[in-house]
């Protein structure tokens, strides 16, 4: 829970840190207004060996439509960064056996090493990617269909055009296969969905919840998106305790 460096800062500097260390590290990128704020606190860094992988996309939207994930990707993250495009993997939309290429995104990741550090954001509902509530907590990348209620939380991106019914998404077996996940929210419409996700029960109805599984999440919250968490106190005793090996 920073108030200082914000979570946009925080999030950046463990993508950055990575990135030194690991000039050829694989990420797992997201979309969001949440993790725009990593995206735009990104410096002078050499992402020109670095392998990425987006996290989804909708069916049928034109790439070059403002509200694809691919023309997010392009304005805030590959226009700001030396990345080689060549080595960034959206999921696949189009084709007559999106099924088979669901399969060939699998295989690429697994081709590239697998993910390093896979960035994410929460839905209100506690969605992970497009994993709607529900989705199996095994689930590989497939195509989806959204709930009314994302349609409606991402309705303002599409200026009036109707919002994709259908998403192709990485699952969450395929994201709690990546090393290390780290998970940034901000503001009170995420509170309820970052404490079931933190402290509730494991469920298929909060997908986010499987993150309990994986041996290595960092989540990053602004106060108003920790607002629910019932044990924020202790969060932050051991934030203030940490032995300096685990900084
Ligand atoms: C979309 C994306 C999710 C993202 C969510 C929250 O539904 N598919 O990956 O986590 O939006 O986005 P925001 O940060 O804009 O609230």
């Amino acid at each position: 829970m920073p108030a200082a460096p914000d979570v946009g800062t925080a999030a950046a500097g463990i993508m950055s840190r990575l990135v030194a260390e690991k000039p050829d590290a694989v990420l797992g990128l997201a979309t969001g207004a949440s993790v725009k704020r990593v995206y735009a606190e990104l410096h002078a860094l050499d992402f020109s060996r670095v392998t990425a992988f987006a996290l989804d996309e909708y069916v049928g939207l034109s790439r070059s439509h403002p509200a694809s994930f691919r023309a997010f990707m392009d304005e805030h993250f590959l226009s700001r960064v030396n990345v080689d495009r060549k080595r960034v993997h959206l999921p696949p939309t189009e084709g007559e056996d999106l099924a088979g290429l669901c399969e060939q995104f699998e295989r690429d990741i697994r081709a590239a090493g697998g993910i390093d550090l896979q960035l994410l954001g929460i839905g209100r509902d506690g969605h992970l990617g497009f994993n709607e509530p529900t989705s199996s907590l095994a689930s590989r990348t497939r195509i989806k269909t959204l709930t009314g209620r994302t349609r409606e939380a991402n309705r303002s991106a599409f200026g009036g055009d109707e919002v994709p019914r259908h998403v192709v998404t990485m699952g969450i077996g395929t994201i709690l296969e990546a090393r290390h996940c780290l998970l940034v929210a901000g503001g009170s419409a995420k509170a309820d969905a970052v404490a079931r996700m933190v402290e509730g029960p494991l469920s298929a109805m909060v997908p986010a919840s499987a993150l309990q599984l994986h041996p290595r999440v960092t989540v990053i919250v602004d106060e108003a998106a920790a607002a629910g968490l019932s044990m924020r106190d202790y969060y932050r005793e051991v934030q203030r305790n940490k032995p300096d090996w685990q900084r």
